[in-house]
């Protein structure tokens, strides 16, 4: 039996195998706090039973045990169920367990990561991410999509070229994927609609709690799809996540401690859509002021999702402020059909997303400006070639929409085992 499943089970006998994650004792009786990975729940063992008493009273934090027992529920019990054990056995334990309850600092707390994930805490931050992962899919599935992957290792740039890994490919060179978009345009005009979820990689030199080396990135792509359509599904899609997250996610998010109203606005209310001009507007109101053609920094992003309370679409930036293959707006060409979604709260961007530009010539005056190599992208101009059509896709960043959902201060608690500037180890 799981421990997330003993609600259901109330009254009969039930094995639950775990960890003991801490202990009290009061009295006779002894307080087991277990965890088995699907959540915890509070066993207790009195004197009456001085076998199982014997084996409590030697268990260290960590110890692997099994635990026969029949839950009931008990307002006072930390999860609002308590098992009253009948039967105890040790499977193995060590004493010296590095992560003690007391406070660690962040660098002991990330050199143990591949024990620190076993924290009530960091485990509710798991299986929230993986919440999110199976939303996405069943989201995309009920949608006709077709999940198709990109390769990791590429010849070529998609977002700029400044943050790319570079690695011998036998006799040339290769990078690691930035973003799988460009292959999914070419599934797209294979299939139609496509999604994946995947790595990026980004030799991004920057240390903020919103950048890791190694993030997943949930992309889609859709033929004759336009800017308009793909703000509308992008939308769908995270109050989707979201509603997911809050009905099936409810107990992790309290032992995070995460606020649920402004998780509840996000559901019922609409996105707000704004200009990057009108966005420098807001900015210059909160003394944030940012000469046109800029990016936002955290401050400014930070504002913006305070501002508006949901997340935001920012769109219509001007062209040279983003990727070379983004679609320019017929109204006006020195601005881009794209749109970043900022999310509330201070977790900033959660999705990147743009028209694609159609036209041959245009994208490859749109390399040459960019100062692009026209070789390795060849393939990604026959696309264009042969029947080119308008389409539109998306990149939702899987780490900092963990992050919004939980309320979790880092993204490097919101991957098993992040890749960081200075941290590749565990
Ligand atoms: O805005 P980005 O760079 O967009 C793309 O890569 C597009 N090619 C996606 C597409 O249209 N298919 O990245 C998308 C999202 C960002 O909004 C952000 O949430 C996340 O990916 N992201 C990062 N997350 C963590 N660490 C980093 N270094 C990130 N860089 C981007
Ligand atoms: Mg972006």
């Amino acid at each position: 039996m799981r421990i997330a499943d003993l609600p259901r089970h109330l009254g009969e006998e039930v094995l639950i195998q775990g960890w003991l994650w801490q202990k009290r004792s009061s009295g006779g009786i002894q307080f087991l706090i277990l965890r088995d990975g699907s959540g915890i729940v509070q066993a207790v063992v009195t004197r009456k039973n001085p076998e199982a008493f014997e084996v409590a009273d030697e268990l260290v934090q960590e110890a692997a045990v099994r635990a026969w027992g029949v839950p009931k529920a008990d307002p006072r019990a930390p999860t609002g169920y308590e098992l009253a054990i009948t039967k105890l056995e040790l499977v193995q334990q060590r004493e010296g367990y590095p992560i003690t309850p007391k406070e660690h600092g962040p660098g002991f707390l990330l050199d143990h990561r591949h024990l620190w994930i076993r924290s009530p805490r960091q485990s509710a931050i798991l299986r929230v991410r993986h919440e999110l992962l199976r939303a996405i899919r069943e989201f995309f599935e009920a949608r006709g999509f077709v999940e198709t992957d990109a390769p990791i290792f590429t010849p070529l740039a998609v977002e700029g070229t400044t943050t790319l890994f570079e690695v011998e490919y036998f006799d040339e060179k290769a990078y690691l994927s930035q973003s799988g978009q460009l292959y999914l345009e070419a599934t797209a005009m294979a299939l139609g609609l496509v999604y994946w979820i995947g790595p990026a990689f980004r030799a991004e030199r920057s240390k903020t709690r919103k950048h890791l080396i190694e993030f997943w990135m949930a992309e889609a792509e859709m033929a004759f799809y336009d800017h308009e359509q793909n703000v509308q599904i992008q939308e769908e899609l995270v109050k989707f996540v979201v509603q997911r997250v809050l009905e099936r996610r409810a107990q992790e998010l309290k032992t995070l401690g995460r606020d649920l109203k402004p998780l509840e606005r996000v559901v019922k209310e609409p996105f707000p859509r704004i200009t990057y001009r009108e966005a420098l507007d807001i900015l210059k109101q909160k003394g944030l002021e940012l000469p046109y053609g800029e990016d936002f920094g955290a401050p400014h992003e930070e504002a913006l999702g305070e501002h508006f309370g949901v997340p935001v679409f920012v769109e219509r930036f001007p062209a040279n402020m983003k990727a070379f293959y983004m679609q320019p707006d017929p109204r006006d060409p020195s601005v881009v059909l794209a749109a970043d979604l900022i999310a509330p709260e201070g977790y900033g961007e959660i999705i990147g997303g743009s028209e694609r530009i159609h036209d041959e010539r245009l994208l490859i005056q749109k390399l040459e400006e960019f100062g692009l190599p026209r070789e390795p992208y060849e393939w990604y101009l026959d696309l264009r070639r042969y029947g080119s059509v308008p389409h539109a896709g998306f990149g939702l960043g899987i780490e900092r929409t963990v992050a919004w959902l939980t309320g979790a201060p880092h993204v490097r608690e919101c991957i098993p085992f992040p890749r960081m500037l200075y941290r590749l180890r565990p």
